[in-house]
């Protein structure tokens, strides 16, 4: 499968996950816990294997570079977005202003990502680049779901390195006690 198929297919995930939850009744009595974790095990994997496979194929070829960057800024903003809902999902809070506003965000990124970065990908990379693509992006993504945030702030960080610093970082990164 060729990584634009890969991600979409994920991108139509998420989207379909975000919007149970919106459907869900304020008084929903805790279905939304269960369905914010889904959304996390969906969102993660898929965006940090994204980085790794597809941004930084972007990121190797210096007209692109912006194009693979714009990205990581808009996966933080939704990570922090969904690390509060899940605090406030499970604290009560009125999640579904956070819900609204992840599902606002992921639809712009999710929306840019296939238009923009799927034609500058098509116009770069050949059909045997995609494929491989698409074939490490699905292996990667099983062992990121079981990473904690602390594994996966780290990949992401790994991820958006210069890769000459890459080594160095992990090595001090895994001594470090937050
Ligand atoms: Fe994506
Ligand atoms: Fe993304």
């Amino acid at each position: 499968m060729q990584i634009y198929e890969a991600l979409k297919k994920d991108h139509e995930e998420v989207k379909q996950l975000l919007n149970q939850l919106l459907s869900l009744p304020d008084n929903d009595e805790k279905q939304h816990g269960p369905l914010i974790a889904k959304i996390r095990d969906a969102l993660i994997p898929h965006s940090r294997a994204e980085e790794a496979v597809f941004y930084n194929s972007f990121r190797l070829i210096d007209a692109s570079k912006k194009l693979g960057m714009h990205g990581y800024s808009e996966h933080l903003a939704a990570e922090s977005l969904l690390r509060t809902l899940q605090v406030k999902g499970k604290i009560d809070a009125d999640w579904k202003v956070t819900a609204r506003e992840l599902k606002a965000a992921l639809e712009h990124h999710i929306a840019e990502e296939e238009s923009e970065m799927f034609t500058a990908g098509r116009a770069l990379f050949t059909n045997e680049e995609a494929d491989a693509m698409g074939e490490a992006f699905e292996k990667m993504k099983p062992e990121i779901k079981e990473e904690g945030l602390m594994g996966t702030t780290i990949d992401m960080l790994k991820n958006m390195m210069p890769p000459r610093f890459i080594e160095t970082f992990v090595s001090t990164a895994r001594n470090i006690r937050f």
